[in-house]
Formats: C-alpha cells, sequence, structure tokens
C-alpha cells in the first residue's frame, strides 16, 4: 500500500456517495499508484444515518455541518455529492480553506455559480474534478481515442440520447430526499442538467466545442405535491428537452433526453459518423462499442461489436482488471476516475474534466435551456 495519504471528506451519503466511496475503498487494489485515499470523515445532517453510513464503508469520523468538516485541518479534499444547489458554496468555501475538491456534475445550477466556483478553486490554487464519470467507460475512452487518431475521418453526425421512465406518474411528489431532481429550486433544472449534461460533456470531450444550438424542452405535469411545504406547486423543471447544435469542426449534433420515455431505466446512447467510419455506444451494454469501417472489404463490411476487454493493452483501463472476455461494469468509471486523479496528483498533471471545463458543459446546457424558452437559435 502506497504511503501517501489523500483524506478524504464526502459530503452526501446518498447514491454517488455510495459510488465514490466505493471507488475510493477500491483503487488502490487494482492500480499501482503513489497515493492512497482514506476515508477520514463523512458528512450527513442526520447523524443516526450518518453514523450507519460511516460504519458500513469504514468512514474513521462524521461531521453533520459541511461548514466544520471543510474546516478540519485532518482533510485534503472534499468531495461534493449534495443536490446541486449547494455545490457552489460549498467550494467556494473549501477552495477558501485550502482543500482539493471533487464535485457531482453538473458543476453547478447555472454558469454564474460554476464561474464562481472556477474562479475560487483557480484563486485559491487548489485541484479540482468534476464527476463526469462515463468518460472513464473504457468503450467510450476507446471511442474519444478512435476518434481523435483521425480513424473515422471528418466528422458528420453527432447523436446522443439520454431516456428515462421514472417520473411519469402525476402522484410522484416532488422536493427533499431523493425526489431534489423534481424541484427547481434543488436541481437548477430537469433533464438538461442532470441527464443531458453527460451527454453535453462526452461529446465536448469527443467532438470539440459547440457552437450554438436549437431546442424545446417540455414539462409535461405543471404541478406536483412538494415534500418540503406539503402544497402542490408548479413543477419549474424541464421533463424533457431536445436540441440540435452545431459544432465548431462543422459537424450536426442531435441530443434528447426525457424522463417519459416508458421502458427506458437509464439508456444513455450516442453515435458518431464520420467519412470513413461510424461508431456507437450504449450505457446498458457498456463494455461494448460498435464499430463500421468503410475502408473494410465489401465482403465482409459490416458493423462489428467491439468486445471493449482486452487486457493486453490495447483497451483502455482493462490491463488494471480480469482476464480477456471478462466485464467490468458502472462502478469502474469511477474507480477509473479516481485512478487517473491520484496519478496525476503524483505527475503534478491535472485530471479532467476541470472546474473550467466542466463549465463549459453548463455553458451549452445554460444556452438549450435559454433557446428553448426564446424558441430561436443560441450562441454558446
Ligand atoms: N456522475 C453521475 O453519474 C451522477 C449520478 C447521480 C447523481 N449525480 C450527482 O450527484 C449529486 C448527488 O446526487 P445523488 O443521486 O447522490 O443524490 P441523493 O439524493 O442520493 O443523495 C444526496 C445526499 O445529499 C445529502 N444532503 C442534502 N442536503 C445536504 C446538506 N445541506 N448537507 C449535507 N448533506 C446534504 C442527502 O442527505 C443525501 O445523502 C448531484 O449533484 C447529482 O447531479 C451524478
Amino acid at each position: 500500500m502506497p504511503s501517501q495519504e489523500l483524506r478524504i471528506g464526502l459530503i452526501g451519503y446518498g447514491f454517488m456517495g455510495r459510488a465514490h466511496s466505493n471507488a475510493y475503498c477500491q483503487v488502490n487494489h487494482f492500480f499501482d499508484l503513489a497515493y492512497r485515499p482514506v476515508l477520514q470523515a463523512a458528512c450527513g445532517r442526520d447523524a443516526a444515518a450518518i453514523h450507519k453510513f460511516a460504519d458500513q464503508w469504514g468512514y474513521r469520523s462524521v461531521e453533520t455541518d459541511w461548514r466544520k468538516l471543510v474546516e478540519r485541518s485532518d482533510i485534503d479534499a472534499i468531495d461534493i455529492c449534495v443536490p446541486n444547489n449547494l455545490h457552489a458554496e460549498i467550494a467556494e468555501v473549501a477552495a477558501a480553506r485550502g482543500k482539493m475538491i471533487f464535485c457531482e456534475k453538473p458543476l453547478a445550477v447555472d454558469v454564474h455559480q460554476g464561474e464562481r466556483m472556477c474562479q475560487a478553486v483557480e484563486r485559491a490554487g487548489v485541484r479540482n474534478m468534476v464527476w463526469y464519470n462515463y468518460r472513464r467507460v473504457p468503450a467510450v475512452t476507446l471511442a474519444k481515442h478512435l476518434v481523435a487518431s483521425g480513424r473515422l475521418g471528418k466528422i458528420y453526425h453527432y447523436r446522443a440520447n439520454f431516456l428515462q421512465d421514472w417520473t411519469i406518474s402525476e402522484d410522484l411528489p416532488q422536493g427533499g430526499t431523493g425526489l431534489w431532481r423534481l424541484d427547481i429550486a434543488a436541481a437548477g433544472s430537469g433533464v438538461t442538467g442532470d441527464l443531458l449534461a453527460h451527454c453535453i460533456d462526452t461529446a465536448l470531450w469527443i467532438n470539440g466545442p459547440i457552437a450554438d444550438v436549437s431546442a424545446m424542452t417540455e414539462t409535461f405535469i405543471k404541478q406536483r405535491k412538494h415534500n418540503l411545504t406539503g402544497r402542490v406547486e408548479p413543477v419549474g423543471i424541464d421533463d424533457a428537452c431536445a436540441f440540435l447544435c452545431h459544432f465548431a469542426n462543422g459537424s450536426l449534433g442531435l441530443f434528447e433526453s426525457t424522463r417519459y420515455a416508458r421502458g427506458h431505466k437509464a439508456l444513455y446512447t450516442f453515435e458518431i459518423n464520420g467519412q470513413h467510419a461510424s461508431i456507437r455506444w450504449d450505457l446498458h451494454n457498456l463494455h461494448r462499442l460498435e464499430y463500421f469501417d468503410h475502408r473494410d472489404e465489401s465482403a465482409v463490411r459490416g458493423w462489428r461489436d467491439v468486445h471493449v476487454t482486452d487486457a493486453g493493452g490495447d483497451h483502455p483501463y482493462m490491463n488494471h482488471w480480469w482476464v480477456p472476455g471478462l466485464q467490468i461494469g458502472y462502478e469502474h468509471s469511477f474507480i477509473h476516475q479516481v485512478a487517473d486523479f491520484l496519478e496525476s496528483l503524483a505527475d503534478n498533471r491535472e485530471a479532467g474534466p476541470t472546474f473550467r471545463e466542466a463549465l463549459e458543459t453548463q455553458k451549452v446546457c445554460e444556452a438549450v435551456l435559454r433557446s428553448a424558452a426564446q424558441r430561436q437559435w443560441v450562441n454558446v
């Protein structure tokens, strides 16, 4: 085990609190690194619940107020796993205390907050990273390498979807534990910041900047009971969003996300069409990358279904796992992100996406929402 500790202070113990804790626990078992994350403190407002979580994962201590956590001198990095409206304030205070910061996505609820967060970490000179974890799914990383190598040739089309169906019932309330995503005050937006932000981050990473967008959004259920007030209140989030865009490289983009696609739970897919070749990826089959190359001999030309599990060196990250042919899953993307961060720390490099990079995704989200509200094309 490496001797250099990176003492983590985790805020929020829900879905992402668990995903990140698992990554911290696993990373040194599979990657040779100079640093070792230490579960120093977990923070949540409910004392009984955070004690139970800390016991389950092996955190050394707990806090019930995030302000106390960020003041502690025995914490090196703050990990923000709370609803979106809390990211900015925690990050600004943590940066001022000289902490490294890992922040969940989307970076903030809007560009203004995101810009403040960037300035805070840059002013303090602290390392920072945003958990756009899909970049570290081996098949997605391979897609990035294939496009960057020029193998697809000039890119013409980028198409992405993120489809779910869990908010269709009119009886589902908004706000509070588990349902903060439906509350505009906590989430900042609906599917645009929650789901499309992932698609946009991947797209910017693989295909470069987006120049302008034309979007439509819809809120199918206009009012829901609010768990915090007990009253029926207007719904402020977008239930569905679709947008067209121009990338700076001349390619066209088409993005769609909804929580009203009956039958789909978390169907994130993208397809990229280039002059010579196309690639296609699907989160429900995340270890596979489909690839078509027009330069293949015509008799056998067709879509290949690449099982991205080659541990021999050609498939990103896979040499850290099992023998060729055996798969890994969703949680490994977080382990890879921690591994990349710890490697970059040892090498004095940055591990992306930084706050500044994630701000680009925030800008696209904001342009999308503005375009939908104004019913016109908007420059990013
Ligand atoms: N990278 C991804 O794929 C991914 C997936 C899901 C969520 N997220 C992001 O992660 C963040 C958290 O989402 P989640 O799904 O884990 O939510 P969640 O509802 O499961 O957990 C949120 C946690 O925050 C805690 N919390 C709320 N207010 C708090 C406060 N004032 N102080 C301390 N703790 C507080 C809650 O008690 C809970 O433990 C969001 O920003 C979300 O967008 C990212």
